[in-house]
């Protein structure tokens, strides 16, 4: 079995998987070539052909143990009906849907795939390109980090409309959650038919959200996306992301059901072994002492600091050996706390496999 795939399942290895969040972009001169091809990020996202050839540029260029098929979260509002465009050096831009009565003038879920189709096509195309042992990953937005650029219409520093919406009406905010949460079963079913053997649920913004928010628009459907998922496909893994969520982390890796989760920088390691990790790989008799009641423990990935991949030296390969020897004996598979960054050189890219893998 692929090692990526066996870790999910609960194995120890001695050296941890690697991958990257965004491995394939602009800190790639072929990534930026390919781009430059496409005319347009979004031209991209949906042109099968060169979406496959960006997924596969770092795994041919580092040899990672798996791939992430390039496609971006904003595809899902985008396919609801929402106009979305990607302005150069800005970010992107949606047109904000701000009320109940927004959530009428989106497309039906059942419609989605007239958009997405090309995006299960480099999936398809991946199944088939890929290495044998490279795991393909297959992705989708959170609902509530979804949800928080659907509302702004843009990336916002606190989520702040998102998170008014949520208190003024949570009825009504919750209905956009629903329908989201209906949507990513949907496209990650699809992603999984054509191809994905696990799937990734980015909540990039869930540090934004109170506890009992947490609970209600993370935990819950994160919970709910992951049921559907294993009904209709068990055994294929959930790596949940619930960036910054802190203190609520072991309730999140409790309560979903995902095989693993992902863990931002600010994570202590040790503290996410002892609460979250399986406390003996062999026996699965549950995480540590801090951790939730009844939880049955979860692969961890992570966590190391991006900015590390843009300066490299002494620093960068020991830490990166400090998370493998924190995580030694328990499931873990090494990634970064967020994903690499446009300045990150290439370079370091390799001493960090030099210093995971010996
Ligand atoms: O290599 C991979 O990880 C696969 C592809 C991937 C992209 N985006 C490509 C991309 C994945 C998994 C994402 C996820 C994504 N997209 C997230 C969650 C992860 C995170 O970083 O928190 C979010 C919040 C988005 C939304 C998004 N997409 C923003 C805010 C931006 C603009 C900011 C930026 O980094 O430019 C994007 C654009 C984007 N998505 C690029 C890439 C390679 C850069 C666009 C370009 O090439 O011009």
């Amino acid at each position: 079995m692929k090692n990526l795939l066996r870790v999910l399942g609960g194995e120890a290895l001695d050296v941890p998987p690697v991958w990257l969040m965004r491995q394939a972009g602009r800190y790639l001169p072929e990534y930026r070539a390919v781009r430059a091809r496409a005319g347009s990020f979004l031209e991209l996202c949906y042109t099968p052909e060169l979406a496959e050839e960006a997924t596969l540029q770092p795994i041919r260029r580092f040899g990672f143990d798996a791939a992430i098929l390039f496609a971006d979260i904003l595809l899902v509002p985008h396919a609801l009906g929402q106009e979305l465009r990607f302005v150069e050096g800005e970010g992107p831009r949606l047109d904000p849907v701000g009320d109940v009565a927004g959530l009428g003038r989106l497309r039906p879920v059942d419609e989605i795939d007239e958009v997405l189709a090309p995006v299960y096509e480099t999936v398809a195309r991946l199944a088939r390109s890929l290495p044998g042992e490279v795991a393909l990953i297959g992705f989708a937005g959170a609902p509530w980090t979804v949800a928080s650029y659907m509302v702004a219409g843009r990336g916002t520093p606190d989520q702040g409309p998102a998170r008014a919406w949520m208190y003024r009406d949570g009825q009504g905010f919750g209905r956009l959650i629903d329908l989201i949460t209906q949507a990513t079963v949907h496209y990650l079913d699809r992603q999984i038919e054509a191809g994905a053997e696990a799937v990734m649920l980015f909540d990039s913004w869930a540090g934004s959200l109170a506890p009992e928010m947490f609970v209600r628009f993370a935990i819950d459907p994160a919970r709910k996306i992951v049921a559907a998922l294993e009904a209709r496909h068990p055994g294929v893994p959930v790596i949940g992301f619930p960036r910054g969520a802190g203190a609520m982390y072991p309730e999140f890796a409790a309560a979903t059901g995902v095989a693993a989760v992902a863990l931002d920088s600010a994570v202590p390691l040790g503290w996410a072994r002892d609460t979250m990790s399986p406390s003996d790989s062999s026996s699965n008799s549950g995480p540590g002492p801090g951790a939730p009641e009844g939880a049955p423990g979860v692969a961890l990935q992570g966590n190391l600091d991006p900015m590390l991949m843009v300066t490299g030296g002494a620093a960068l390969t020991e830490t990166a050996r400090r998370l493998v020897a924190a995580m030694r004996g328990a499931p873990h598979i090494f990634n970064l706390g967020h994903g690499i960054t446009p300045d990150a050189d290439p370079a370091y890219v390799e001493q960090l496999l030099r210093a995971v893998r010996g």
